[in-house]
C-alpha cells in the first residue's frame, strides 16, 4: 500500500539524517538542524527514491540526493516560518525552530541545512563526477532566484499587491515556491541514470501544482491538529492562491485534472510507474 511505502522511505531517510547529523558537533545550531529535519511526509525524498527505482538505481546512491532534498526543504520551512516571513509558531505538530530556540539559530540552521544539501549531492557515493555536478547545478537552479526563492519572493510581494494576481501569475508563483523542488526530486532518478528526465518533468510539473493547490485548500478547510501547522492564515495575510482566485470547488477540480495529467505523463513507463501515480493521487487526498 502506498502509505506504507511512503512511511518505509521516511524511516530510511530518518536513519540517514541520524547518521549525517549525528557526526556534527553538539551545538544549538546542529540540534536545531536535526529538529527541523524530523517528521513531515518526506514526499520529496520519496520522489527521489522512487524515480531512482524506476531507473534501476541502487538505493545506496539515491539515498544521498533524497536526504539532500529533504534538508533543503527543511531549510525552506524554517525560513518560511520566521517572523519576517509567515510568522508561524507551529510546524509538524511542534514549535517552530525560532520559537524553540531563537531567530538567529533558526536562520543559521536553515543556512547550514541548505549547504548540507549541496554537500550530500556532491558525495562520491552518488555517482561519477558528471552526475554529481549535474545534481548540484540543477538543485541550485531549482532552489534559488529562478526557483523556490523566486516563488517565495513573489508570494511575499503578492501580499501587498494592489490587484489580485492572474491565474498565470499564481501558476508562476507556485511553480517556483513548491514546484521547483518537487520537479528536481522527480527528475533525480533519471539524472542518476543519465536518462531523459522529460516524462518525469511533465509528471512533476502537474504534481507540484496539484500539491500546492491541496496545501491552499488545507489552509482553508483542513484540521490543524492533523496538519501540524496553523491554518486559516493565507486569506488574512493576503496570500495569492488558486483558492483565493478560483474558489474551493474550481480549485479542487483543477487539482484533480492536474493529477490525471501527472499520471498520463508516466504512461510510457508501464506498470513500474504505478507507485508514482499513487503518489499523485495521494497529494490531493491528504489531510496533512
Ligand atoms: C509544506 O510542504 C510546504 C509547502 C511547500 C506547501 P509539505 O506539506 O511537504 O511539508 P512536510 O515536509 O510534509 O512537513
Ligand atoms: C511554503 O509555502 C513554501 C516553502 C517553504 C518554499 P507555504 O507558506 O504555503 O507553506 P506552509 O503552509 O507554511 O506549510
Ligand atoms: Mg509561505
Ligand atoms: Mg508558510
Ligand atoms: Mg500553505
Amino acid at each position: 500500500m502506498f502509505q506504507e511505502r511512503l512511511a518505509q522511505d521516511a524511516a530510511r531517510l530518518q536513519d540517514h539524517f541520524d547518521l549525517i547529523l549525528g557526526a556534527l558537533d553538539d551545538l544549538d545550531v546542529t540540534r536545531a538542524m536535526a529538529y527541523a529535519t524530523r517528521g513531515g511526509k518526506r514526499l520529496r525524498g520519496f520522489l527521489v527514491l522512487e524515480s531512482a527505482r524506476l531507473h534501476q538505481i541502487n538505493e545506496s546512491r539515491a539515498i544521498w540526493p533524497a536526504t539532500a532534498i529533504e534538508a533543503l526543504h527543511a531549510y525552506s520551512l524554517v525560513h518560511d516560518d520566521l517572523p519576517c516571513m509567515d510568522d508561524d509558531d507551529l510546524r509538524r505538530g511542534r514549535p517552530t525552530v525560532h520559537v524553540k530556540w531563537d531567530e538567529g539559530t533558526a536562520v543559521l540552521a536553515g543556512d547550514a541545512l541548505q549547504t548540507l544539501a549541496f554537500e550530500l549531492c556532491s558525495r562520491p557515493e552518488v555517482g561519477d563526477a558528471e552526475v554529481r555536478a549535474d545534481l548540484a547545478l540543477t538543485l541550485a537552479r531549482a532552489s534559488g532566484a529562478q526557483g523556490m526563492v523566486l516563488g517565495q519572493a513573489l508570494d511575499i510581494a503578492a501580499e501587498t499587491a494592489s490587484e489580485p494576481l492572474t491565474l498565470n501569475a499564481i501558476t508562476r508563483l507556485q511553480g517556483g515556491k513548491t514546484g521547483a523542488l518537487i520537479e528536481w526530486s522527480a527528475c533525480t532518478g533519471a539524472r542518476l541514470g543519465k536518462a531523459d528526465p522529460e516524462p518525469l518533468r511533465h509528471y512533476a510539473r502537474a504534481l507540484g501544482l496539484a500539491f500546492q493547490i491541496a496545501d491552499d485548500i488545507l489552509d482553508v478547510e483542513g484540521d490543524a491538529t492533523k496538519a501540524g501547522k496553523r491554518l486559516q492564515k493565507d486569506a488574512d495575510a493576503g496570500k495569492a492562491t488558486f483558492v483565493s482566485l478560483l474558489g474551493l470547488d474550481a480549485a479542487r477540480t483543477r487539482a484533480s485534472e492536474l493529477v490525471d495529467q501527472a499520471c498520463a505523463a508516466l504512461d510510457g513507463y508501464g506498470p513500474t510507474a504505478e507507485t508514482l501515480k499513487e503518489a499523485a493521487r495521494f497529494v490531493i487526498a491528504r489531510d496533512s
